[in-house]
This record gives C-alpha cells, sequence and structure tokens, in this order.
C-alpha cells in the first residue's frame, strides 16, 4: 500500500494521533513517541516559532524549516504542515518497527511528538556539512561496520531516495551526484567506554515501501556508493537475506563512491598536511607577494594579446570564440588593462578565500579541509575586470554587431564577461601551478549558477 493510500484519511489520523499521545504518554515514549518535559512544554516552543516575527535559529539544509530552540537544547521543531508532519510521523513510527524486528541499534530515528503544523523531534548530536562527515567515515570506517550492516537490512525491505541526488555543489562533479548528509548524517557516540558509528534516519519523507532493486541504481549499490569501504560487508548481508544481489552494480558504484571520497576529501587533505596547514595557520589571510603579482600580471598581458589575434574559444562547452582585435596597440593596450584586471581578480580571489568565519576553537581535520574548500562566484569574481574592459574604447569586433544587434548593450557586456571569465581561468590555472591552490573546478557544469571551487 503506498503512503499516500495509506494516510489519505488525514483528518482521522491527525485527530487519532494527538488523543493517542494524550492519552498513552508513559507507555509511547518507550515506543518512539517523545513525552518529556510535557506537550504542553513543547506547545509553547511551538507557538514562539510559528509567531511571524520569531528570530528562533534554525538548522541548515533541507526545505522544511526546522526550528532549534534554545531553551530546549533537546529538540528540533520541524514546520512540516499537518498533514506533512502526520505522513512523516506514522512512517518515522513504522520505520522503527522494521529497525526493531531487525534487532538494529545503530541507526536512530528520533522520538517524536506532532505538535499543531510541527513534528517535535528529539534533536541528534549531528552536523550536516559534508566534509564533516566524509572525514569521520574515511578516519575510521571500521565503526560504521554495524550501521551500514543494518542499513543493508533495511534496504531489504524500503529504499529513501534522497540520499543520493544531483546538488548545486561542484563536488558534484566527481561523479555526477553528492550524498546527501543533510538526510543521512553518522556520528559517533560512547556507549560503555567504547566509540559507536551510528547514523541518523531524520528524514524518511523520501520514502518507498518496498526495496528498490532495478538493475540502474538499486539499494544495495546506493549504499555502496555511501559506504564504498562497505561494498563487500553490503553484499554479503545482502545474500544472508536471500536478496538479489548485482555484484558490478555494486563494485561500479563503489568505485564511484572511493572516487568521490579520494578526490572531494582525501587528495585536499593529503595536500594540506604536505603544505603544514594545521588548525594553527589554517585561518592565515591568503595573499600573493609582489613576485606573484608581477608575474600573474604579466600572463595576463600575454593571454590578452592572444585573445586579440583570435584562435582563443571560450573553456565552457560552447566552444565558442571569444572577441577579436580589440587592441589598438596590442602591446601597450594589453599592458595597461593587465595591471588593472590583475588587481581586481587577484582582490577578489583573496577577498573570497580568505576565512571570515574565524573560530575560536582548534579546528578539526575537516573543518580545516572545509575551510579551505570554499564556492567562488564566477560573476562577482570577474565583475570588476569586466567593467575595465567595457569602458576600453576600441572594440572593432564588437562595433561591427551594433547596427545588427538590438540590444547591443547587454551583446557587449556579455563578450567583455567572456574575456574577464576566461581571464580568471588563466589565473587559476596559474596559482595552481605556483602551488598556492590545490585545485580549482571553474563551475562550468553548475548550469547557469556559475559557481566554482577552490581549494588551497
Ligand atoms: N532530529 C534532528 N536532530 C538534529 N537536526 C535535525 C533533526 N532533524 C532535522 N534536522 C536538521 O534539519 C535539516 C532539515 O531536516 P529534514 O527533516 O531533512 O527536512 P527536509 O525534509 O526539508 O529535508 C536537516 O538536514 C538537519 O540539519
Ligand atoms: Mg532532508
Amino acid at each position: 500500500m503506498s503512503i499516500q493510500t495509506e494516510y489519505k484519511t488525514i483528518g482521522y489520523y491527525s485527530e487519532a494521533a494527538t488523543t493517542i499521545q494524550k492519552c498513552f504518554r508513559g507507555h509511547l515514549a518507550r515506543k518512539g513517541y517523545l513525552s518529556t518535559p510535557s506537550y504542553s512544554a513543547y506547545s509553547k516552543q511551538v507557538q514562539k516559532a510559528a509567531s511571524p516575527e520569531t528570530d528562533m535559529e534554525r538548522a541548515q539544509g533541507g526545505k522544511t524549516r526546522v526550528y532549534l530552540p534554545i531553551d530546549m537544547p533537546e529538540v528540533v521543531l520541524k514546520k512540516s504542515g499537518r498533514a506533512h508532519a502526520i505522513t512523516r510521523f506514522h512512517q518515522m513510527q513504522d520505520v522503527r518497527s522494521t529497525l526493531s524486528a531487525q534487532n538494529s541499534s545503530h541507526l536512530t530515528i528520533p522520538k517524536a511528538v506532532l505538535c499543531g503544523d510541527f513534528l517535535v523531534e528529539a534533536r541528534l548530536p549531528i552536523n550536516i556539512d559534508r566534509f564533516h562527515n566524509m572525514g569521520i567515515y574515511i578516519a575510521e570506517p571500521h565503526l560504521f561496520d554495524e550501521a551500514v550492516r543494518e542499513m543493508t537490512r533495511l534496504f531489504s525491505k524500503v529504499y529513501l531516495s534522497d540520499l543520493l541526488s544531483y546538488q548545486n555543489h561542484p563536488i558534484n562533479n566527481i561523479v555526477g551526484d553528492t550524498v546527501r548528509y543533510d538526510n543521512l548524517p553518522l556520528y559517533i557516540e560512547e556507549q560503555d567506554g567504547k566509540r559507536v558509528g551510528k547514523i541518523g534516519l531524520i528524514d524518511l519523507e523520501h520514502m518507498q515501501n518496498s526495496p528498490r532493486l532495478d538493475g540502474y541504481r538499486d539499494g544495495f549499490s546506493t549504499l555502496a556508493r555511501i559506504f564504498p569501504y562497505h561494498a563487500e560487508l553490503i553484499q554479503e548481508e545482502a545474500l544472508k537475506l536471500q536478496m538479489p544481489v548485482s555484484k558490478g552494480l555494486i563494485e561500479n558504484k563503489a568505485y564511484e563512491g572511493k572516487k568521490y571520497l579520494q578526490e572531494g576529501y582525501i587528495c585536499h587533505r593529503d595536500w594540506l598536511l604536505k603544505k603544514g596547514i594545521t588548525s594553527k595557520n589554517a585561518t592565515e589571510i591568503f595573499e600573493l607577494n609582489s613576485d606573484r603579482r608581477t608575474s600573474i600580471k604579466n600572463a595576463i598581458k600575454n593571454q590578452l594579446m592572444k585573445i586579440n589575434e583570435g584562435n582563443q574559444r571560450i573553456l565552457d562547452p560552447s566552444n565558442r570564440n571569444l572577441p577579436t582585435d580589440f587592441l589598438k596597440e596590442p602591446a601597450l593596450n594589453a599592458e595597461e588593462l593587465a595591471a588593472g584586471i590583475s588587481l581586481e581578480l587577484l582582490g577578489n580571489i583573496e577577498a573570497s578565500i580568505s576565512p571570515n568565519n574565524l573560530k575560536g576553537h582548534a579546528l578539526s581535520e575537516s573543518e580545516i579541509v572545509a575551510l579551505r574548500a570554499p564556492i567562488f562566484f564566477r560573476r562577482e569574481i570577474c565583475k570588476k575586470a569586466a567593467q575595465i574592459l567595457k569602458k576600453y574604447p576600441n572594440y572593432n569586433e564588437l562595433t561591427r554587431y551594433k547596427a545588427i544587434w538590438s540590444d547591443y548593450d547587454t551583446f557587449r557586456e556579455d563578450r567583455v564577461y567572456e574575456i574577464a571569465d576566461h581571464l580568471l581561468y588563466f589565473v587559476l590555472e596559474e596559482l595552481v601551478k605556483g602551488g598556492e591552490l590545490f585545485s580549482f573546478d571553474h563551475g562550468f557544469n553548475t548550469d547557469g549558477h556559475q559557481f566554482g571551487w577552490l581549494r588551497y
């Protein structure tokens, strides 16, 4: 039965759920219902969160507004709307009973209670930052053996479809999708003096009530993509359950998963280690010395002259020609332009990668990786450089179009931006060659969003 039909009579269930909660609080607490301190205490927090003037802090990740009441650090308040809150609540109960039937104890579904339009849930000690999650998995994968085994058992019954997806982050370009740690955060808990790896199942909204077993991406290969160091364990566990297993698919997805961790985290971490970047110096301002500035200015000058001569194409997949013949006296003009443009581009690169959220505490490895892997907006970085180019009077090639282009100004703006963007690419490439940057992704694949990724 689908979730939709199962919970069609929302009104009925809504009342029923509230009544059940009221009557059987003590008993239900053991079954996953939040019951302390009290319903009215939650209700008070929910009213605060629901107020239009609320300034309550919100969690990151996801579309739902998830509030973090300061007076009740043990819960989160999810503003799902009554109908969704009820559906989610029942899904949590369903999966909880599946987990208990499977003797699973390393997958955590937070205790919850319905409260008007809100779902009040126990707050888990999680951090949804992707580098944080990659870091804890990479550092000690064996801590998650049991949790992954339990995920495999769970995936013999259900499928969660939003654990992998396209996300507007250049990390998506590594293998074409992103692990949704915002729905499946990993954390480590102390139990009887032992560290135990757990997984928070905080978002069951996109759950199918049957395993996914198709040949493209089945549930087990999805798990192998997320937990690639556990590919064999996943196969073994699935076979124990006598589930059909596609060995090839699992191996392919584990290969992608390893590549994702390697290129998204490990390479960068190793580069930082080699460079001697630690918690002490990770937040130092990124600044180039004057020799480097001069050599980059010269590289820009040469590039400008090459562009001017022709045969330089836009580097994105459109592969169009860049404007040509815009320098009347190439060497002289390029020199002048390069001085202004290098100042602007380097200034903006430095500004966008110098950490501005200096933290008071010692940084962990994954915090250093995250801090030194900022996203940059190409339009923003190139804006001033494009303005300098636009002011430059001699654009023969562009002027030719004036008569045929109705929106000539926009056209011209786009063309000078293309030159500036091209120059930015070369500056970044230069910084990688010089060892100042580990790598960059210019963001050609992030559709219209035009943001790239710097790692330094
Ligand atoms: N029980 C919880 N404990 C701690 N943080 C939570 C919890 N539930 C949700 N969050 C935070 O709120 C975000 C969004 O919640 P989620 O249930 O995934 O909403 P959505 O369905 O909109 O994706 C999560 O990514 C996480 O940061
Ligand atoms: Mg979510």
